[in-house]
């Protein structure tokens, strides 16, 4: 079983990564950040897992055909795709840039996109598979400051039940999780008064801890696995019960 990772280099990409590894799967660790997918594939060969790392911009739609080429002659087919990867700018909408825009709709929206068309192309060659989307609760709660980011968020949630429907006929299942806030590098530099920011989490949340990756990946794992395989179209959040809907 071969699995793709989009951002695998990053902070949720890693801990999925490293779960589906333990799943069983050949992880397939795409990063433009070369160096954070390599240390992703070392810890899970580290563990007696397999890893190949492809270094790709997904704003780069050779690059991630090539990434998918390279995936077919490394591993034969793909049983499963995460789409993780993003890009976070922030600011008022009224002065988003186009370059911002332009960016977070590739690498957000895009990417997700083509990477699910190259995917399913394998897929439907297989007989089935599983594609995963990491979307956020951002789109449901329309938060204020990065409109870019949760514009694509909500698109993703759309293009997961648009593909789920098409693409169900081949057993190919498609689902996103919306992961609340997590214990992020990015999250200790944008938020220098962590405790306030903390409070503020836990208040919204009904658990009263911050989630872990390792939490997040198990959501993914279960989306992406047998134990799921009645389960297509959905979006799980994975926010300790932030959203309810
Ligand atoms: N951290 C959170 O609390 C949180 C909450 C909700 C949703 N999410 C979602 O989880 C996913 C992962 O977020 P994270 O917190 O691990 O962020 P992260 O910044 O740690 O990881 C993102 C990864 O994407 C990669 N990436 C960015 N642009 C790329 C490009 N052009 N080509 C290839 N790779 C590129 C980065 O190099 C990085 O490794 C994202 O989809 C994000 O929207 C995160």
């Amino acid at each position: 079983m071969t699995a793709l990772v989009t951002g695998a280099g990053g902070a949720i990409g890693t801990a999925v990564a490293e779960r589906l590894a333990h799943d069983g799967h050949a992880v397939v660790a795409v990063d433009i950040d070369e160096n954070g997918a390599a240390d992703t594939c070392r810890r899970i060969q580290e563990a007696g897992g397999t890893a190949l790392t492809i270094a790709c911009d997904l704003r780069d739609e050779e690059q991630i055909a090539a990434a998918f080429a390279t995936t077919a002659d490394a591993c034969g087919s793909l049983d499963v795709l995460v789409n993780n990867a993003a890009v976070f700018p922030s600011g008022p909408f009224i002065d988003v840039s186009l370059a911002d825009l332009d960016d977070t709709i590739r690498v957000n929206q895009r990417a997700y996109f083509l990477c699910a068309q190259h995917a399913a192309r394998s897929m439907m060659v297989s007989h089935g598979g599983s594609i995963v989307n990491v979307a956020s609760i951002v789109w449901h709660g329309g938060w204020a400051n990065m409109s870019p980011y949760v514009a694509t968020k909500g698109a993703i949630v759309a293009m997961t039940r648009a593909l789920a429907t098409e693409l169900g006929q081949y057993e190919i299942r498609v689902n996103a999780i919306a992961p609340g806030a997590f214990p992020t590098a990015a999250e200790r530099a944008q938020h220098p008064d962590l405790e306030e920011y903390q409070a503020r989490i836990l208040e919204s949340q009904a658990l009263k801890r911050r989630g872990t990756f390792e939490e997040l990946a198990a959501a993914v794992s279960f989306l992406a696995g047998p134990e799921s395989s009645f389960v297509t179209g959905q979006t799980l959040n994975v926010d300790g019960g932030w959203i309810m809907s």
